[in-house]
């Protein structure tokens, strides 16, 4: 079958691979109909995720129709529509049966290097590297899904594939950072980065109850659509100072909530990115944490950080003194899509969730290193490039 892969940093080329097989009683084999571009996947292409090989199937954000199913499948058959959340979990360990289903303990089928880095395993992950598993991703005419009672979800008859889609990773990834960021009626929340995940924190803020909701980030377009859309109020970090900005737009408070949903590729106008990047460069650290430090700043005393954007290692300059004395909740995870994904489904049936809009470019996936070069580089107002495999 025809395959997007990556082929070392920043390359990636459209290969033939064999055709995915059932290997274990509960994977069932997709159709993929959508598969879209993501933040993270940046980050793989970047070389910032270790662990990648020539040849790896990349892609995490899918919907498609079940062709196939082993022998143990007991909630999906054949011919299903269904959205698979970008995280696999096993639905039976420790983690899983707590709603933390980025913390599996039996997905990652290659869990040594994660609990090296971070001293504690993590999920498997589709097309995301082989520190999670090294599971082949979506961007494929099919893909394997293990575990698929957990991980698929039947997409409503009134839901079409272009909003179910973002149902899979985006959706539930924002609804997190609202949720777990503890958003509560009547708050103001700030969010940082305008990409898709962004903007759905931004609108699971609003759905929570938000009184406010505004969101960061410096490129036109995606600030009108934030505002349009999703109806946020919004700031541009190239032409204004945005923890004061922030500031005077609350009565010096703060917002309740900061949700960050940048990652460890932050820019900034300022010398910070120059910073960041010289040590990040040097290996000397990881990631550039410059909207998280933002956050910390700008976040009300009392109030909560959520950490939506990826980080792999270690950074400098973290604010740790305001973080404790200003007495803030910092938190972060990959998400827990299993726990959000039916109620954003059916949100989405009643019309009080739309996502469509993200999707700014669909091709076939030939274009596949086109759309990642767009998405990327945020050319002609890409805010996500969608890859119809059979098209
Ligand atoms: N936690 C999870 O499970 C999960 C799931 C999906 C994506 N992610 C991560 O979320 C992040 C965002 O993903 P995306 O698909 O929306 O990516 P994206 O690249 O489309 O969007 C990121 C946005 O951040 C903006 N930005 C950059 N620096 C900024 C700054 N200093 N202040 C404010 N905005 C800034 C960029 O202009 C861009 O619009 C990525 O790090 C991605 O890896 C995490
Ligand atoms: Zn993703
Ligand atoms: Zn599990």
């Amino acid at each position: 079958m025809k395959a997007l892969c990556w082929e070392g940093v920043n390359e990636l080329a459209v290969e033939r691979v064999p055709d995915p097989q059932i290997i274990n009683a509960q994977d069932a084999i997709v159709k993929v109909s959508l598969s879209t571009t993501c933040g993270s996947d940046l980050h793989l292409l970047g070389g910032y995720v270790p662990a990648m090989r020539a040849g790896d199937v990349i892609g995490h954000e899918f919907v498609g129709e079940i062709v196939e199913v082993g022998s143990e499948v007991r909630r999906h058959q054949v011919g299903d529509r269904v959205v698979v959340c970008s995280i696999i979990g096993c639905g039976r360990c420790w983690h899983c049966e707590h709603d933390m289903w980025s913390l599996c303990e039996n997905s990652n089928t290659t869990p040594g290097i994660t609990d090296m880095l971070w001293g504690g395993d993590t999920a498997g992950i589709f097309g995301y590297s082989h520190a999670m598993g090294g599971y082949r991703g979506s961007h494929a005419e099919y893909i394997r899904v293990p575990y698929v009672d957990y991980g698929a979800f039947a997409v409503p008859h009134g839901v079409d594939d272009m909003n179910a889609l973002f149902a899979s990773d985006s959706a539930p990834t924002g609804w997190m950072g609202a949720d777990l960021g503890g958003v509560r009626p009547g708050d103001v929340v700030a969010v940082w980065g305008c990409g898709a995940v962004g903007q759905m924190a931004a609108r699971a803020s609003t759905l929570l109850g938000a009184a406010r909701v505004i969101a960061i980030d410096r490129y036109p377009e995606r600030m009108a659509m934030t505002e349009r859309h999703v109806g946020a109020e919004t700031i541009d970090y190239t032409r204004t100072d945005v923890v004061a900005e922030l500031k005077e737009r609350t009565g010096g408070r703060g917002p309740d909530v900061c949700i960050e949903a940048v990652g460890l590729e932050a820019d900034s106008p300022g010398p910070q990115k120059v910073y960041d990047k010289a040590k990040q460069r040097m290996g000397l650290e990881q990631d550039r944490p410059i909207a998280v430090r933002e956050a910390i700043y700008a976040c009300r005393k009392g109030g909560s950080v959520f950490i939506l954007g990826v980080f792999t290692g270690l950074v400098d300059k973290f604010p740790l003194g305001a973080m404790m004395n200003k007495g803030l909740t910092v938190r972060g995870a990959q998400q827990h899509g299993h726990r959000y994904i039916p109620k954003l489904l059916d949100l989405m049936d009643k019309g009080e969730l739309r996502a469509a809009h993200l999707a700014t470019h669909t091709m076939s996936l030939d274009d596949g290193p086109r759309g990642y070069d767009m998405f990327k580089n945020k050319k002609d107002g890409c805010v996500r490039a969608v890859f119809r495999p059979w098209a």
